[in-house]
């Protein structure tokens, strides 16, 4: 039988967790705020700001989302970021990505405060997180990790296959996973647009992270027998339903169930993890904003 790794079920437990961390926040007079930056049209972005910002409401959490034009005026943007990191109240910084073209990702992400960069994306905050000294921690990658924790997947010795090699979840990944920490302390081999031929990797891999966004890429054949797949992709493919589409991973759901021991499904696998990590990152911002103010 194929475990199903269900983030879902994992992120319920991080947020009863987080309840009573909450609740001494708010006996102090202190409620987790995190303000959201949307710039532009992007439908997914909208959808997954929308997630994030909902997920905060439920939790009687505040939440702040300032939508802007994709045509915003660099200065008027940096002038908007400046405020929210002079804002007491608000806790946590989140810049939806991806950014219009013609703006410059990095000089923007290095506007907002390491202190309230609650999506780890601040330079400084992916260097601590390279030196084996984390702050903040991109949120796809630490729930990922939270996963393995949860089902007592030990990475250590493991091979570990990344697919892909963004900011947001390859790279991070690759750190977290190959980091000489219980649970951890994988060895890592990253895929990326440049591999020749992936199943030369996948076939040898313990575990496999796919965040290529390409549907149902992954196969079982290119799978070990008793491997573990963590699927990021979250890809719309047409479909003869209301919607006319369907959301599908990276892997194949069906061709993988031949190899892997446990995997993450798509749906309800990895996506409640990310935002449960970005409460999770917002109360420990705000926590930490307490001590040293
Ligand atoms: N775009 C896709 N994933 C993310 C994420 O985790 N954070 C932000 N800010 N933008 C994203």
């Amino acid at each position: 039988m194929v475990q199903i790794l269900s983030g879902k079920e994992v992120s319920r437990k991080v947020y009863s967790d987080l309840i009573p961390r909450i609740d001494s926040l708010k006996k102090q007079g202190i409620s987790p705020c995190l303000a959201v930056i949307l710039i532009g049209e992007n439908p997914a972005s909208k959808i997954y700001v929308r997630s994030k910002t909902r997920k905060f409401e439920s939790l009687g959490l505040h939440s702040k989302t300032i939508h802007l034009e994709k045509s915003i005026d660099e200065t008027e943007l940096i002038g908007n970021i400046q405020s929210l990191n002079n804002t007491k109240d608000i806790h946590g910084i989140l810049i939806q990505l991806p950014l219009p073209k013609q703006m410059d990702e990095l000089k923007i992400l290095q506007l907002v405060s390491p202190d309230k960069d609650v999506d780890g994306f601040h330079p400084e905050n992916v260097g601590l997180l390279s030196i084996g000294h984390p702050r903040f921690i991109s949120c796809t990658p630490k729930g990922i990790m939270r996963i393995f924790d949860h089902y007592n997947i030990d990475l250590d010795g493991k091979h570990v296959v990344l697919l892909g090699r963004s900011n947001i979840v390859g790279r991070p990944m690759s750190l977290l996973t190959g980091t000489k920490k219980k649970g951890a302390n994988a060895t890592i081999t990253v895929c990326h647009s440049g591999t020749k031929y992936i199943p030369d990797f996948t076939s040898s891999a313990d575990v496999v992270i796919s965040a290529m966004g390409v549907p149902e890429f992954l196969k079982g054949k290119m799978l070990k027998k008793g491997s573990v797949v963590i699927d990021v992709g979250i890809n719309r493919v047409e479909a003869d339903n209301e919607k006319g589409y369907r959301l599908v991973g990276d892997a194949d759901w069906n061709s993988i169930q031949e190899n892997v021991s446990a995997a993450t499904p798509v749906p309800g696998g990895v996506g409640p993890m990310t935002i449960a990590m970005l409460v999770e990152n917002t109360v420990e911002a705000a926590e930490r904003n307490m001590v040293n103010s």
